[in-house]
């Protein structure tokens, strides 16, 4: 089992060898993937024993891929599957040394999962999220370990991105910051650090553009294709808004405006009433195979 050695653990005497995962969407799946293929262990936390199955059948279908593609090998594909655990039980995380929740995006949640994990979990284990926008701080609050709370936030597809933000709550500690750039890493991702704002950087940059294209399509300024277009051909952006929007998913869309308007009051930062509708329609993006656009 490898055991990442060097500057963090020397500084911390921390070793990860097992990384849980809590969420099998498609971020816990990418990221989980992500984990697996550098050769750490990593359990699955899903809610339920059919969902948790899906995932690591979900990962294996994206090795497959990578496989056919030739981009790894055989070796490489059974070496990163032999790294994966699935559960359904929270309990079964007790071992791990970093904890990445990727449940959906509400605080109330979450807040419930840190509580429950910090009882369960040993002591130097570091309890980190991968939220796009809510404050880690009222996470590490809901801990006995608030030092040891940061956020470690991906991007999503987390197999192909290779950014990964450490965000680091006022309550965190120098080592547990090392630790978790550390693990990105060894994770063959680029760490930003970043304080605990809603946004971080990439979201808080982001989003205001995402929103502003939709305000745009309702005023009948351009169609939505146009709009992709104009962004992919002029900015040289490898999706444009609407498509990227879909990609990221509707709902969590809504959550992140709802999350930056609460901190940074915009009104532009407001979710449009177009995206607000579409997730009342059970129109997701692509992961409900309709949203802005059909799939
Ligand atoms: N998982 C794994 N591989 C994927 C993939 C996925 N989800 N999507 C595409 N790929 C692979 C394809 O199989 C293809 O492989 P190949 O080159 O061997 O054929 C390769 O990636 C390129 O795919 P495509 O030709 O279909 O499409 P693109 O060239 O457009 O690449 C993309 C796809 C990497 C997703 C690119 O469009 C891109 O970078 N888009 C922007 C993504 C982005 O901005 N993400 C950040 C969103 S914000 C966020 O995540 C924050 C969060 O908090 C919400």
């Amino acid at each position: 089992m490898p055991v990442i050695v060097g500057s963090v653990a020397r500084m911390t005497k921390l070793e990860i060898k097992t990384v849980g995962v809590i969420g099998s969407g498609i971020m816990g799946s990418g990221i989980a993937e992500v984990i697996s293929k550098s050769g750490i262990d990593v359990v699955i936390r899903s809610r339920s024993a059919e969902t948790a199955q899906a995932t690591k059948a979900a990962i294996d279908s994206s090795l497959n891929k990578q496989l056919v593609k030739a981009k790894i090998t055989q070796e490489e594909k059974d070496s990163a599957m032999s790294h994966v655990t699935v559960t359904n039980k929270l309990e079964d995380l007790a071992n791990c040394d970093l904890i990445i929740e990727s449940a959906v995006e509400d605080l109330a949640t979450k807040q419930e999962l840190f509580s429950q994990l910090d009882k369960i979990v040993k002591p130097s284990c570091v309890l980190s999220t991968n939220t796009s926008t809510l404050p880690v701080i009222e996470m590490a609050k809901s801990t006995n370990r608030p030092d040891k709370v940061c956020g470690i936030h991906f991007f999503n597809p987390a197999v192909l991105m290779p950014l990964v933000e450490v965000v680091r709550p006022i309550t965190a500690s120098d080592e547990t910051i090392a630790f978790a750039n550390e693990f990105v890493k060894a994770c063959a991702k680029d760490a930003v650090q970043v304080v605990d704002r809603a946004g971080f950087i990439v979201n808080a940059l982001l989003f205001p553009y995402l929103n502003n294209a939709i305000a745009m399509f309702e005023a009948g300024t351009a169609s939505m294709e146009d709009i992709d277009v104009a962004m992919k051909g002029g900015c040289n952006f490898p999706m444009g808004p609407f498509a990227l929007l879909d990609l990221v998913g509707l709902d969590t869309s809504v959550a992140i405006l709802e999350a930056l308007h609460a901190e940074f009051k915009s009104p532009t930062l407001e979710p449009r009433p177009m995206l607000k509708k579409l997730v009342e329609q059970g129109k997701l993006g692509r992961k409900s195979k309709q949203g802005f656009y059909s799939y």
